[in-house]
């Protein structure tokens, strides 16, 4: 994608028709280098017509993040987050992560306007859309090593429901390890990566991505039954008020987190689990599947289930729950 498809589709974000000339007049550019700049725009996922004498509009029209915005909000706020916002990036997390490796600080956040690699837990792809989700990645820095920081995904998971829910989206609870689900269908996924000692210090980058509104073009693409924030909040927040709350919850979330680990959250997890008390279908990567109940969640967030009159606690981030 060039920087000119960008800066075309935010002269075009309104939704209403405008004129290529104007468009390209406004970028200093010809009409045939917009022409070749706007065709890949459905690779990203958004919908836009050419009607000839009356010019370009987009199916949708299209928020982008405002950057200015979320800096005054977070400044507001006391934050220590940076947060810089790219157009295109292949992935938030893996830009990220080189970023902490050469000495990026906590609290650097690096957001996407579009991933074109967004990456999942278990090797899958993180499908999204421009305008139609939300991307972006948080570093953050701890004195404990990896090894210490057990629930951390978990806590996350309670951090982002408290945002989502604070913006107005109803019924939303956790799925474990890291699943925000709304009647069991996914509205937002984390991936949170970890490099660092095992006795400390350690690095955290939380990969974070939110149904915002998902077209008919990329839900073709995505295997799993998934809700979007527009259909679930009334009145269905601003992009970059979501972004900033969701970065306020994390902040918070973190720094409660460096003080006592998984502690608080546990109660405050187990009450937003969708499937505590459920038989489930357990999928460990690799591994035959098996039946089991949801009885809690283990002080190191790992899943508590019964299984063939056994008691099992499961801890890998590579398993995966269905129901029964
Ligand atoms: C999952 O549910 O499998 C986790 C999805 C995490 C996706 C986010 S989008 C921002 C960040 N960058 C990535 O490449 N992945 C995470």
């Amino acid at each position: 994608m060039s920087a000119l498809t960008f800066a075309a589709l935010r002269k075009l974000a309104d939704g209403r028709f405008h004129s290529g000339e104007a468009v390209a007049r406004s970028l200093g550019r010809s009409r045939a280098s917009l022409c070749e700049a706007l065709k890949c725009v459905p690779e990203l996922g958004v919908d836009i017509f050419s009607v000839p004498g009356r010019g370009y509009r987009l199916a949708q029209p299209l928020e982008f993040i405002d950057a200015a915005e979320l800096e005054a909000r977070l400044a507001a706020a006391g934050s220590r987050i940076r947060v810089e916002v790219a157009d295109e990036i292949d992935s938030t997390s893996s830009r990220l992560m080189a970023r902490a490796m050469a000495g990026a600080p906590a609290g650097t956040c690096l957001a996407a306007e579009w991933q074109s690699a967004g990456r999942g837990r278990r090797g899958r792809s993180w499908v999204s859309q421009l305008g139609g989700s939300l991307t972006f990645s948080l570093l953050w820095r701890f004195e404990r090593g990896a090894g210490h920081l057990g629930g951390l995904s978990l806590a996350v998971g309670v951090a982002v429901a408290r945002a989502l829910e604070s913006c107005g989206a109803a019924r939303v609870q956790v799925k474990w390890p890291n699943d925000l689900v709304v009647d069991f269908r996914k509205l937002a996924g984390i991936l949170v990566e970890m490099s660092g000692d095992l006795q400390g210090p350690s690095v955290a980058v939380i990969g974070i991505g939110v149904n915002y509104r998902l077209g008919e073009r990329v839900l073709d693409r995505i295997d799993q039954a998934v809700v979007d924030v527009a259909s679930c909040a009334a009145p269905v927040p601003r992009r970059t008020e979501l972004l900033a709350s969701l970065l306020a919850q994390l902040e918070i979330a973190l720094v409660e987190f460096e003080r006592g680990g998984f502690a608080s959250f546990r109660e405050p997890w187990r009450a937003l689990h969708a499937y505590q008390g459920r038989a489930v279908r357990v999928m460990p990567a690799g591994e035959p599947p098996f039946d089991a109940e949801v009885r809690d969640v283990a002080p190191d967030g790992a899943l508590v289930v019964a299984s063939q009159g056994r008691t099992v606690a499961l801890s890998s981030a590579e398993i995966s729950l269905r129901t029964r």
